[in-house]
């Protein structure tokens, strides 16, 4: 039994907000979360790291200038956190911070999170693990996925095969095998919310859509989607990651000019919905075509996207990761507080099986407290 206690904080690709949490682990296989905590981004803040993600001006002067920025408000947020659970920096045994992804380029060994650590070191008082990626890269990895080593620990149950799949910007899934003797496999399976959300900014002027309302107006539009289904990553075997260099608003734009007749805005919306929930469906079902599928992350809202699933998967019994002790929403935050845990114990972060690294690793550097 062990009551250390961690945080975890991450921000994906969705560029939504800072989540933060404080958890022990019990027991190797369980979490317990004692408080949580989500912070948007400053708009300003979340503006120049959406013009990071791709080439520009002045890329170095800016990309040090939103290190320390967001380093300060990953700081904000743990120490906030902190406030509210009435804890000292000295009662904290590691803070893992994912930081923010402005690239992630696997192909040429190369993924950047941002977000200086040394400053979240500074505020709390308490050690941080950062730049948990680079490592399994240097070992020939793809730096990602990283959460499925926690899925397994928590999730992982003989004799049922189970799928967690995480919607995020991008979505990942982590397939672990009834059949204890299989290695666990999971990678990025494409587009999670990330299109959908940039389709809503582009003509709704609103971050995501609500529930899936929108998408739930409009109808399929088949032939939109058979051409972005020709996407080549989608044809890609693992191990393979993905970010914002590949899916973005160009990418949808350039698969309407191809088309005889535009589909209307709440058609396309619909479209790319379906897209998230095909490409996904095909990957799950490459594994199994019975089990569990475990949802988290904040696709978990958006009914027409659930929907899909359901009537693609129908061997799969659905529900969120809630229903299995780990809050959808903080599921991804809890794994850096597990893999910050692993860096302390010296322990492989990564799954060589899922990134492709040589072996496992210890991932993460350590900064003082
Ligand atoms: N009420 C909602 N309805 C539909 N989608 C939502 C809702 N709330 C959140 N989302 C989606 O979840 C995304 C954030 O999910 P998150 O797991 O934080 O992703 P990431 O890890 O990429 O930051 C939002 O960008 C949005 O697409
Ligand atoms: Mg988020």
């Amino acid at each position: 039994m062990s009551t250390a206690i961690y945080m975890g904080m991450m921000s994906g690709t969705s560029m939504d907000a800072v989540d933060a949490v404080l958890v022990t682990f019990p027991t190797d296989h369980s979490v317990q979360l004692l408080a949580s905590i989500s912070r948007p981004w400053p708009d300003d803040l979340r503006q120049s790291l959406l013009d990071l993600c791709h080439p520009g001006e002045q890329e170095l002067y800016r990309l040090a200038r939103l290190d320390g920025d967001c380093g300060d408000f990953f700081a904000a947020t743990a120490a906030a956190l902190m406030q509210e659970y009435g804890v000292r920096g000295d009662a904290i045994a590691a803070i893992g911070s994912h930081g923010q992804t402005i690239r992630h380029e696997p192909g040429i060994g190369h993924s950047l999170q941002i977000g200086d650590p040394n400053r979240i070191a500074e505020v709390c008082a308490c050690p941080v693990v950062a730049d948990f990626r680079r490592r399994d890269l240097a070992a020939g990895g793809q730096g990602a996925p990283l959460v499925p080593a926690f899925h397994a620990a928590l999730l992982r149950q003989a004799g049922i095969d189970r799928c967690v799949l995480n919607l995020g910007g991008m979505a990942n899934i982590t397939w672990l095998d009834g059949r204890p003797e299989r290695a666990v496999s999971g990678y990025d399976t494409g587009p999670g919310n990330v299109l959908i959300d940039t389709w809503m900014q582009e003509r709704h002027h609103l971050p995501y859509d609500p529930q899936g309302r929108h998408a739930a107006a409009g109808h399929i539009d088949g032939d939109m989607l058979q051409l972005l289904l020709q996407h080549p990553y989608f044809a890609q075997s693992a191990p393979k990651s993905v970010g914002r260099e590949t899916f973005h608003l160009n990418f949808i734009e350039q698969t309407l000019t191809r088309l005889t007749r535009r589909p209307d805005d709440n058609d396309i919306l619909r479209t790319l919905t379906r897209l998230t929930a095909v490409s996904v469906a095909d990957c799950i079902s490459a594994h199994g075509e019975h089990g569990e599928l475990i949802l988290c992350g904040g696709g978990v809202h958006n009914l027409t996207l659930q929907a899909d699933l359901g009537e693609l998967l129908p061997g799969f019994k659905l529900s969120d990761s809630d229903a299995y002790g780990i809050p959808a929403q903080w599921m991804e935050a809890m794994a850096f507080a597990w893999l910050a845990r692993a860096r302390l114990e010296r322990q492989p972060g990564n799954l060589a099986a899922v990134t492709g690294a040589r072996g496992g690793r210890c991932l993460g550097a350590l900064y003082a407290p």
